[in-house]
């Protein structure tokens, strides 16, 4: 059911699929346990982590952002004209970010969507683009994207296809096999006639990687490190963080930046009342961040069920956008 949580304000509709909360404790203890110890990216967006990924994305050396968006500047229109009237535009994440903006713009869509497992994210991006776009019907779903997933029926509007937009090249933070079947629920979610609009960060020269993700200013090193100050917060940690160091590289054989917090030393860990144990130089394993090639990504689509409809990159062959139709579904 719509409700309007936000009375007073700019209106929009708001659902809740009540998506299972994370378990924040569970998936450390788990991912602390295994022999390669690993935790999940998903948990770098506390506060402090959601600020510190904002200082990343206007860091000289992290170019995809200001890529992305300077080509949604020089593309929109050709996007809105490939894409065609009377859209539903659905995006994966509570996309109150400039590209957004500028997809907005220049789509004109019949309504717009946000769909974050974050309700406090999710209704302020859902307020701020009702103000901003009064024309535009605005619905926020409070869900889990990367699961499978029924859009409720949006009242008012009966759009001409559903086109979902992922852009930041977040799907890069999934390994291959997930981004597959992620690619799969979408395409799922598009449904016949639509479409998906999704930004991808490309391979490159591994200095010009290596740098976007070991700044000069150390704030990709705050970024990871404070995962463990967010451990010792939320989770009654022990993390001494000055014996940790923030490692990150490209995998050549794997296509993609790795991150690691490596310890400095062989040293116990308490996280609610658990011990880890670390070897000098073992690492935790925080994020990928996989790099594709323009038709590599392509072949993914396909694979998920998509057609590759057009894709735009840069002039320095950066960062890409990838336009990924789904015909009729036999
Ligand atoms: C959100 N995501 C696409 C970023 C990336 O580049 O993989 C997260 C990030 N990690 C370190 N710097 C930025």
């Amino acid at each position: 059911m719509a409700m309007h949580p936000h009375a007073g304000r700019a209106p929009f509709d708001f659902y809740d699929l009540h998506p299972g909360s994370e378990n924040f404790l569970d998936d450390a203890l788990a991912g602390l346990a295994q022999p390669r110890k690993a935790l999940a990216p998903k948990y770098f967006y506390d506060a402090r982590g959601s600020e510190l990924f904002e200082a990343i994305c206007e860091l000289p050396e992290y170019y995809p952002t200001r890529t992305e968006l300077a080509m949604m500047q020089a593309h929109a229109r050709d996007m809105a004209h490939r894409l065609g009237p009377e859209t539903l535009l659905i995006e994966y994440g509570a996309g109150s970010g400039r590209k957004t903006r500028v997809l907005i713009e220049a789509l004109a869509p019949a309504a717009y969507v946000a769909i974050d497992i974050s309700r406090s994210a999710l209704t302020q991006c859902a307020a701020q683009l009702a103000a901003a776009y009064p024309a535009v019907k605005i619905a926020a779903v409070c869900a889990d994207y990367s699961r499978p997933l029924e859009l409720p029926r949006i009242d008012g509007i009966s759009p001409r296809r559903r086109v979902i937009y992922f852009p930041g090249s977040t799907i890069g933070n999934f390994t291959r096999a997930d981004a597959l079947a992620f690619l799969r629920h979408a395409h799922a979610l598009a449904g016949e006639g639509g479409a998906m609009l999704v930004g991808v960060d490309l391979k490159k020269d591994p200095a010009r990687l290596h740098a976007a993700y070991n700044d000069a200013q150390g704030i990709t090193a705050a970024f990871n490190l404070n995962l463990l100050a967010r451990i010792n917060r939320e989770l009654n940690g022990d993390f001494n963080l000055a014996a940790f160091e923030h490692h990150a590289f490209y995998n050549q054989g794997k296509g993609r930046i790795e991150m690691h917090l490596k310890s400095r030393i062989e040293q116990t860990v308490n996280i609610a009342g658990r011990a880890f144990t670390f070897r000098a130089g073992e690492t935790l394993h925080t994020e990928n961040s996989c790099k594709y090639t323009i038709e590599e990504f392509q072949q993914l689509a396909r694979q998920a069920g998509f057609t590759p409809e057009h894709s735009w990159c840069d002039e320095q062959r950066l960062f890409s956008v990838h336009y990924l139709g789904v015909g009729v579904v036999e």
